[in-house]
């Protein structure tokens, strides 16, 4: 065998994928791993650009016309690779310069990471959102209690005065107080108890999409796709229909940045077994996944994203995730998520109780 034979033998032999390209970022090679990868054969990789098989967000072209330039070579872990065939895998991701017959070339490999990372939902996250979740609740007490005090004296001052003009100030202290109370209110999170009953959560979801439809401000389509033989679950119809609303919502809002997309909301049920809540295995769980076709959850956000408080809207407070989750807690449920451009996946999970389990 002449060496570049053997080269090319033991490249084939890699699970890593490996590619070069060359200055026009055409694909000058790709071992086997590197074609499964795509899901294409040489022959229909060769010669083409590698942004015709992968999205710009997954491989940054500045950054690697840069490391060709400058011949510097670089890593990422954890990479969101989106193919424009709509698949999706998460890899590390390593860029080597290379210099040959006075031409340019990079080197890119690519391993894929095992397992998915989910974005929450760990028991080292969730005991952590808890703690956030107790440490905004305990404030939001601290804030509430002085304030009854500021707007009762306010209120007092204002029957005690007879300038219109100063009753203007105390009618400001009052409105902010109003409006602090508002969102303290929205922090401390619903004190009233759960009211349990049986439910067909299809009847409640779709009354989450009537309540969608009715804002005239969209054009976005919501596509159900129920399973018909998930039987009556335990919940509280209010809470529930809130949770589901906050997260509709949210996909609503996100298209609704996009509007050259054609926005597109999938809602999906099914029985789902064996599932692990918060260490607890149950046997029979409903999942309803919340799908949308937009442009993803914005990466700075994903390690934090049900944290009170975090938000990337000007008029957001950042508290719709935050209380979805108190609240499909109180269903002893959980909510995961996945989410790269193009598509946005939120799934809760409710167990699915045989009799009330309160009895
Ligand atoms: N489907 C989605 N697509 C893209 N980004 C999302 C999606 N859902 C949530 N996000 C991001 O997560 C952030 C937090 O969402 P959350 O519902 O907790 O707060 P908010 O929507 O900003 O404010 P609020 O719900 O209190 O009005 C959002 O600001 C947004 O950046
Ligand atoms: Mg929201």
């Amino acid at each position: 065998m002449t060496d570049s034979v053997i080269s090319e033998t033991l490249l084939d032999n890699l699970s890593t994928a490996v590619l070069q390209l060359n200055e026009k970022m055409h694909i000058r090679y790709a071992n086997h791993a590197a074609q499964a990868l795509f899901e294409r054969s040489l022959g229909l990789l060769m010669d083409y650009p590698i942004y015709q098989f992968i999205s710009t967000s997954s491989l940054d072209i500045e950054r690697l016309k840069h490391s060709m330039e400058q011949g510097e070579s670089f890593s990422d872990s954890e990479v969101e690779l989106t193919f424009l065939d709509g698949r999706h895998t998460q890899a590390d991701v390593s860029v080597t310069s290379m210099r040959e017959l006075n031409r340019s070339y990079l080197l890119i490999e690519i391993r894929l990471v095992e397992q998915q990372k989910k974005i929450s939902q760990d028991n080292h996250q969730w005991a952590q959102q808890q703690a956030a979740k107790e440490l905004v609740r305990g404030l939001a007490h601290e804030i509430k209690n002085p304030l009854g005090g500021i707007r009762g004296a306010a209120q007092l001052l204002e029957k005690e005065l007879h300038s219109e003009e100063l009753k203007e100030f105390t009618g400001v202290i009052i409105e902010q107080s109003d409006r602090l109370r508002n969102l303290v209110d929205r922090l401390l999170g619903p004190n009233i108890r759960p009211k349990f009953n049986w439910y067909n959560v299809h009847e409640v979801l779709e009354k989450v999409c009537t309540l969608v439809n009715l804002d005239p401000s969209h054009s976005i389509s919501i596509i159900r796709d129920y399973d018909p033989s998930i039987p009556d679950l335990y919940l509280d119809q209010d809470m529930f229909q809130q949770a589901t609303l906050n997260i509709v919502r949210n996909s609503v809002q996100a298209l609704m940045q996009y509007p050259e997309i054609k926005g597109e909301i999938r809602i999906v049920t099914r029985i789902d077994r064996r599932v692990i809540i918060h260490g607890v295995c149950f046997p029979l769980c409903v999942k309803i996944s919340i799908i949308d076709n937009g442009p993803g959850i914005p990466a700075e956000l994903k390690d934090t994203l049900f944290y009170p408080m975090v938000t990337t809207k000007a008029e957001g407070s950042g508290l719709g995730l935050s209380i979805s989750q108190t609240l499909i807690g109180h269903h002893r449920g959980k909510i995961d998520v996945e989410s790269w451009q193009g598509k946005t996946e939120f799934t809760l999970y409710i167990p699915i109780e045989r009799k009330d389990p309160e009895k």
